[in-house]
């Protein structure tokens, strides 16, 4: 008699082994660019600059979700979500700029797996996995967008002088505002 696993596996398979290979290399991009930003909120919380590095603490943790929905999302359709491993990120930076420059970087490199992603699914038609990943197309959306957004902030204020505690001041506000964002995506959720 076939054990209840096997029953279980030959009823629950939907995913394609190519398209659960390629979520979970995402899940590693997930991963690795949680652990890139946490090793830069460390190097902000040493430098003394609070708003800067209690926002980078936030994506870190956004971007672990990420990771975790993938994981859901690949045991939930009869595939096994393999924990990725995760190498040491970079740990020391030349300036604020250059941090905030690399998330624009990592950003765009997620995205643009996010798309492939899209583009494999859409070949082999898989409409499930394609629905589920509009969530991520529209992530990524904003947040290469809030990457500009701070990248534009610098321009601005510049680091100058009083500009980098300006600057800290103005990411402490921001970081405030998308907790705001969060909440009115878990109401909405509740909804
Ligand atoms: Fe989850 Fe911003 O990539």
């Amino acid at each position: 008699m076939p054990s209840y696993s096997l029953i279980c596996k030959n009823i629950l398979i939907m995913l394609d082994p190519k398209v659960e290979k390629i979520l979970i290399e995402q899940m590693a991009k997930e991963a690795a660019s949680s652990a890139l930003y946490l090793s830069m909120h460390s190097w902000l919380e040493m430098k003394g600059l609070e708003g800067c590095s209690t926002f980078m603490f936030a994506q870190a943790e956004e971007e672990r979700t990420h990771m975790l929905k993938l994981m859901k999302y690949i045991n939930d359709s009869g595939g096994h979500a393999i924990i990725p491993g995760v190498k040491q990120p970079k740990h020391s930076f030349k300036n604020v700029k250059e941090v905030f420059q690399l998330v624009l970087e990592s950003e765009m490199d997620i995205s643009s797996s996010i798309h492939n992603l899209v583009d494999v699914c859409t070949k082999l038609k898989d409409y499930t996995t394609l629905h589920f990943l509009q969530w991520y197309v529209a992530e990524q959306h904003e947040e290469e967008k809030l990457s500009r957004t701070i990248l534009d902030k610098i321009e601005i204020i510049g680091l100058e002088g009083n500009g980098l505690y300006l600057f800290d001041k103005e990411m402490g506000s921001m970081q405030v505002q998308t907790e705001m964002k969060s909440q009115d995506a878990a109401g909405a959720g509740a909804a």
